[in-house]
């Protein structure tokens, strides 16, 4: 039930536009926009039994798990709403995991079983039911895979256009084939996704809708994670939240869904965000490391974690807003670390692909550093499936050749 508004991210701005703005960034300052959630009168304990009741219920909007939150959503009808009841991921306990972090309760929430196999379907069910509620005929994204894959499987229930800029190379052939098969239009770009979105965010045609995170409603969907994991621990916050750091449009949906519940009365304490980039793509942690005011971009991002190969995260503000808020952690993680908490993934019967087990690598250094105490509640978000990344895993077990 929210206004028709977006709002400048920059708290000293504010300045506010109508729902249906294109601009994506604040016409004053520049910084991007956020939606203003107004979710009405219930108190907390309302809106935990309406949440909760709501799973039993077999009507449309509650099958999502992103929609079952609704209050705190954009507002719209029911059946404008397009899903493909996303959103209704287990919590798993590590085991294997925990042992090789040296956790003693280290839990996994994974994104990757979702129905396209990635984080990203929280985000598209909201962004795409938008876009055709404002008369879009094309969607566009700039992506490494999952975006571009998820974005075609909504756009296609919506009779949508789903143009895709794939950086050259860039992306898995499983996404790839995944994004085809829902029907996408590629381009290929020369160089990587930061190109990639560069190219795209230069085309002029005003019939397009770009539904890459700087897409606030995609955020919007995406916060829902943390409602839904709260729902499942009984509204009890962990002490950390870990998730890779690509776009950062996740970060900033995490913070932003801590910044709600907590202004709700539900989330005490707020449990601190640890955000884990690709050593070879880490222009947060560069970001962090000198001051936090200006992006320290990084030129040529490298990483075998082709979904977080990115070096001009487009909402680091927003990433930074979170890490404040929450008393959080950003650092990095080297390729070797990361196919080796990943095979440990696989190992506990969770699998990941890459990017994902960046979460495993860095928990197990921040407990062997003594930053995280062992015994801490850890919720560790994995973001796409294994089978996003075939090639990464025929690789590590020295098997690209039965391929
Ligand atoms: N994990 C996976 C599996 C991803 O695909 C991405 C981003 C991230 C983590 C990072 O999330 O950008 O919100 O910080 N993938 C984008 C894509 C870039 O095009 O699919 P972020």
């Amino acid at each position: 039930m929210s206004p028709s508004v977006l709002r400048c991210s920059e708290a000293g701005c504010g300045t506010e536009v109508p729902r249906d703005y294109r601009g994506y960034s604040c016409p004053v300052c520049g910084n991007l926009l956020q939606a203003v959630p107004n979710p009405g009168r219930l108190s907390a304990e309302e809106l935990k039994q309406l949440w909760r009741e709501r799973r039993t219920s077999n009507a449309l909007l509650d099958t999502s798990g992103v929609w079952r939150f609704r209050e705190y959503l954009p507002e719209c009808q029911a059946d404008e709403v397009v899903t493909l009841a996303e959103g209704n991921i287990p919590l798993l306990a590590g085991i294997k995991t925990a042992v090789y972090a040296g956790a003693r309760d280290l839990w996994f929430k994974h994104l990757g079983w979702n129905p396209t196999g990635s984080f990203k379907d929280l985000g598209m069910t909201v962004a795409v039911t938008e876009a055709r509620r404002q008369g879009a005929e094309i969607v566009a994204c700039a992506s490494t895979g999952n975006t571009a894959a998820s974005m075609a499987a909504y756009a296609s229930r919506a009779n949508l256009r789903a143009r895709v800029y794939l950086p050259k190379g860039g992306a898995s052939m499983q996404k790839l084939a995944q994004a085809l098969d829902f029907g996408a239009e590629p381009h290929y770009v020369d160089g990587n996704f930061d190109d990639a979105l560069r190219v795209l965010m230069a085309e002029t045609d005003a019939g397009i809708y770009f539904l890459n995170s700087i897409n606030p409603f995609r955020i919007e969907g995406q916060k829902t994670a943390i409602f839904h994991l709260m729902d499942q621990l009984d509204w009890r916050p962990p002490d950390y939240i870990v998730l890779p750091g690509g776009n950062l449009g996740n970060s900033a949906a995490f913070g932003k869904a801590i910044e709600e519940l907590a202004a709700a009365g539900l989330m005490n304490p707020v449990p601190r965000l640890v955000i884990v980039q690709a050593r070879g793509s880490n222009a947060l942690v560069r970001t962090v490391e000198s001051g936090g005011s200006e992006l320290q971009v990084v030129t040529d991002p490298q990483t075998m974690a082709t979904a977080i190969r990115i070096g001009n995260p487009r909402s680091w503000k927003k990433a930074i807003r979170a890490l404040r808020f929450t008393g959080g952690i950003v650092m990095d993680v080297d390729d070797d670390e990361i196919m080796a908490a990943k095979q440990v993934l696989g190992r506990d019967g969770i699998g990941s692909e890459p990017a994902s087990a960046t979460t495993l690598a860095g928990i197990r250094h921040l407990i062997a550093d003594g930053r995280i105490n062992p015994e801490a509640r850890i919720v560790a978000f994995l973001t796409g499936h294994a089978l996003k990344d075939t090639d990464s895993i025929l690789k590590a077990a020295g098997r690209s050749d039965a391929a």
